[in-house]
């Protein structure tokens, strides 16, 4: 089988890793992929929101699955161009991928279909939104409707900090057209997970779960990020806590898009906040996660290849997921300044020594070739993913393999799957 893989990412890198594991794949093209998937596949020089050229390559090629790594072509509706050409793609579509792309709609759904969150308010008025902001007790979290890479969401523990993310978002427009409508949500306290599940539009399989660290600093402190480590299986998930999210999350919201003429298959990621062991989405998101999937790939021992395409051919009722029940951690190194402005072009040194490490795979995101040498080219720049006997022994074996991976103003933070230890 021919694969096309979409996307440039860490989370790339790592479904190219497992794709080619698969001896159903004959062939493996990344669009436009990293230095780290050239190693494994072809990377095809088209933009992942190319969605006309990448189809055009994957009808010349023969391509017989499409896979999508990020969210943005899925909004743009790649899946559904993609299926009028009668070709094979794993993802969802447009308007069942609006799940991830409009806030409003995410929570339109769980309250028709009565699916477990904070309660919240939409706002399309900026005046009435200040005066709900005034008139509320903080704390409150401030969303924008659409995809603001990770930016748009606020937390605010008081009302000026309000005032003033609803003036950003609604007034200044920080986010464009994402922030034409907003959302005031309840804030929840607990402990977050990810938890994936993959889906045919009936039959609901989950993935094992992970945990992602949002925040820049350690101890969670500074602004949230894209990511900057995960590790699975998550212990704040127990086999019931799971039972549960299948049973008032997975499952529901999976009918639920199905009855709104909106049938929903690929991966299905819900954000969960577990609070006093009860599960409560905070948002859903229509792919995998990146940095979780680094940790996830390293755990898989079935079949990628045949889980994706099972997924697309509608066969999941038949399929079995198979995992390690060794522990994985990913350890995000990022570029100084991240997730505000960071420089680029810097040399990284010691990819080849941590390549030798035992059960260790060092993903690339933000890097790119120049004269032989890779340089350092986004905010996350490498995800350094181990497995271990346990938890630590993941822990201390991906903090091996950074020491040894350089490169200047390189930052990560230390206590990555320091909460595993502690559950
Ligand atoms: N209601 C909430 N209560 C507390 N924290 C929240 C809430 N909603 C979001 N957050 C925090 O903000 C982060 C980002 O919010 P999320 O809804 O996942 O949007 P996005 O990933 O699109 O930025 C979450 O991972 C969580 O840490
Ligand atoms: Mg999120």
């Amino acid at each position: 089988m021919k694969i096309l893989l979409i996307g440039s990412g860490g989370r790339e890198h790592a479904l190219a890793w497992k794709l080619a594991q698969s001896p159903l794949v004959k062939k493996l093209y990344i669009a436009p992929g990293n230095p780290g998937t050239a190693s494994i596949g072809e990377n095809c020089i088209i933009p992942a929101e190319d969605v006309s050229e990448l189809k055009a390559f994957a009808i010349a090629n023969a391509v017989d699955l499409t896979v999508v790594g990020p969210e943005l072509p899925l909004t743009l509706g790649i899946v559904d161009a993609f299926e009028e050409a009668g070709l094979k793609i794993f993802g969802p579509s447009r308007s069942a991928a609006e799940i991830e792309s409009s806030k409003v709609f995410a929570k339109a759904v769980m309250k028709r279909h009565k699916i477990p969150t904070g309660y919240s308010k939409t706002f399309d008025d900026i005046t009435e939104a200040l005066d709900y902001a005034d008139t509320h007790t903080p704390p409150y979290v401030i969303k924008a409707d659409g995809l603001a890479a990770g930016k748009g969401v606020i937390i605010c523990h008081t009302v000026e900090e309000a005032r003033s993310a609803i003036n950003l978002i609604m007034k200044k427009k920080a986010f464009g057209s994402a922030g034409r409508r907003i959302i005031i949500e309840e804030f929840l306290t607990g402990e977050e997970a990810s938890f994936l599940a993959l889906t045919d539009g009936k039959t609901v399989l989950p993935l094992a779960p992970a945990q992602d660290h949002k925040a820049v600093f350690d101890n969670d402190a500074g602004p949230n990020t894209g990511g900057m480590g995960a590790y699975s299986p998550a212990p704040v998930i127990t086999p019931a806590l799971e039972a549960e999210i299948m049973d008032t999350i997975m499952k529901p919201v999976i009918a639920a898009m199905e009855s709104e003429g909106r049938p929903y298959k690929g991966v299905l990621y819900a954000g969960i906040m577990v609070s006093g062991n009860r599960p409560k989405v905070l948002e859903f998101n229509a792919r995998f996660g990146d940095p979780e999937t680094q940790p996830m790939m390293m755990r898989l021992e079935s079949d990628l290849a045949e889980l994706l395409l099972a997924t697309v051919e509608g066969r999941l009722a038949q399929v079995d997921i198979k995992w390690s029940p060794k522990p994985a951690v990913c350890i995000v190194m990022t570029s100084e300044g991240y997730p505000g402005e960071y420089p680029i072009s810097r040399e990284i040194r010691g990819l080849d020594k941590a390549a030798g490490l035992k059960d260790t795979v060092v993903f690339h995101a933000g890097t790119s070739f120049r004269e032989g040498r890779i340089l350092t080219s986004g905010g996350r720049v490498l995800g350094v993913t181990a497995l271990g006997t346990d938890i630590k022994d993941a822990i201390n074996k991906a903090y091996a393999a950074v020491k040894l991976i350089s490169f200047d103003g390189a930052h990560y933070r230390k206590d990555i799957g320091a909460k595993a230890i502690k559950a």
